[in-house]
C-alpha cells in the first residue's frame, strides 16, 4: 500500500519541515541498514566535502561525514522500494505545492564516533537547484545518550532528532540551519535532495 503524505506535505507547507514515521516498512528499512554497512565495510565511502563545482573542498572542521553517492538505476531490490516512495512523494509535493521538482540526488552517510557536521542549510551559493532535503536514519536502538542529534534551528528555537530507524525528517533546503552533533558510535543515514530545474545551474 501507498504510504499517506498528508501529515508530511502538511508539516512541511506551514513549518518549513517536519519529521514521520512508517513511510517505508520494516524489510525495507533492514535492507537499506544493511547495503549501506556492506558498503562501508568495502570501503566505498568517501570523505564528503563542502561546496560545489568547483570550488568543493574538504573541511573537516566543519563537516567529517563519509558519503556514497547512489544511483537509482542500479539500486538492488530493498533500495528500489526508498526510490518508488520518493518519486511518489515528488509527484505529492509537485500537485499539492507546486514546487517543480523533477530530479533527486542522494547518497549514504555515516559519521564516525566523534564526527559532525556545523550548521548550515543545504542550498549551495553557486545554485538555487536544492529545494526539499530529506534524511533517513538506519540506526537501530538509538538513545539520546548516543548523540548524533540533527538539531534544526527553527524561530529561534532548538529542534532535536534522532537518528533512529525509520524515521525520517523532510525540511527547505534554502531556509532551514540544521547541524549534526557529535556522536558515541558509528550513525548512518540516507540524504537526498529533491532538486528543480535552475538558471544558476544552465548560466552558472
Ligand atoms: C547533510 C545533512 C543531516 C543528517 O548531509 O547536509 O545535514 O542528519 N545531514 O545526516
Ligand atoms: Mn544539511
Amino acid at each position: 500500500m501507498d504510504a499517506d503524505f498528508t501529515p508530511v506535505i502538511d508539516g512541511l507547507a506551514a513549518d518549513g519541515w517536519t519529521v514521520a514515521h512508517g513511510l517505508l516498512p520494516e524489510s525495507v528499512l533492514l535492507a537499506l541498514m544493511e547495503e549501506a554497512r556492506q558498503l562501508h565495510d568495502s570501503d566505498r565511502f568517501r570523505e564528503a566535502r563542502i561546496g560545489t563545482g568547483g570550488s568543493e573542498v574538504q573541511r573537516e572542521d566543519i563537516r567529517s561525514d563519509s558519503i556514497l553517492w547512489l544511483d537509482a538505476a542500479s539500486a538492488p531490490a530493498g533500495r528500489r522500494s526508498y526510490h518508488r516512495m520518493i518519486e511518489q512523494l515528488r509527484l505529492a509535493l509537485n500537485s499539492t505545492l507546486f514546487l517543480g521538482l523533477i530530479d533527486f540526488e542522494c547518497h549514504y552517510a555515516v559519521y564516525e564516533e566523534g564526527a559532525h557536521y556545523d550548521v548550515h542549510v543545504d542550498r549551495f551559493r553557486a545554485s538555487d537547484a536544492r529545494m526539499i532535503s530529506v534524511v533517513l536514519y538506519l540506526n537501530e536502538g538509538w538513545s539520546t545518550a548516543d548523540g548524533g542529534q540533527l538539531r534544526l534551528h527553527f524561530m529561534d528555537k532548538m529542534h532535536d532528532i534522532l537518528p533512529e530507524l525509520g524515521t525520517f525528517v523532510i525540511f527547505r533546503s534554502d531556509t532551514v540551519p540544521h547541524e549534526v552533533l557529535p556522536s558515541t558510535r558509528a550513525r548512518y543515514s540516507l540524504t537526498g535532495w529533491y532538486r528543480r530545474r535552475s538558471f544558476t545551474d544552465i548560466f552558472p
